[in-house]
């Protein structure tokens, strides 16, 4: 059993892992209009494993007796500054959710409610693990600059 309070913030924690996922699928659609089908791709399964993470959420919620409360999402951006600003975008977003995952363990360790404190370890490595991923290509593009992947993928495209 988890607390009225804990509930309140699981269910606020479950909108956000489903805004992510909305969000990832918003970037991998911007990506395919300004044709990096392969960034595209990336966004795509991001966004998949951000349903992932909500269904943990709701799944341990369930197990704990609590009610899940499926709260509408805020609609995405639509546009956004180029492959490298969607990463960094994506950077941010994600340094965001782990210190929102951060505040939700606080709030366990104050509660003494260590089942929730375990179940959030898994995503507190989750975190650490995205953000890595995200900061690495971040770096690649600025290494790479954004015109030459450009003229790359255009290149790439001649049949003759
Ligand atoms: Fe579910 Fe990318 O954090």
């Amino acid at each position: 059993m988890i607390s009225s309070n804990m509930q309140k913030r699981l269910n606020d924690h479950l909108n956000r892992e489903f805004y992510s996922s909305y969000l990832y699928l918003a970037m991998a659609q911007y990506c395919e209009t300004i044709n990096f089908s392969g960034f595209a791709t990336w966004m795509r399964v991001q966004s998949q494993e951000e349903q992932g993470h909500a269904a943990k959420f709701m799944q341990y919620m369930d197990d704990q007796g609590a009610t899940v409360e499926l709260q509408a999402i805020a609609a995405p951006p639509v546009q956004f500054r180029g492959p490298l600003g969607v990463f960094e975008e994506t950077l941010a977003h994600e340094q965001q959710i782990t210190a929102q995952i951060n505040d939700l363990y606080s709030a366990a360790v104050t509660e003494k409610d260590y089942a929730t404190q375990i179940f959030l370890q898994w995503f507190i490595t989750e975190q650490v693990e995205e953000e890595k991923s995200v900061r690495d290509t971040v770096e690649v593009l600025k290494m790479s600059g954004e015109h030459i992947i450009v003229m790359d993928h255009r290149l790439g495209k001649r049949g003759s």
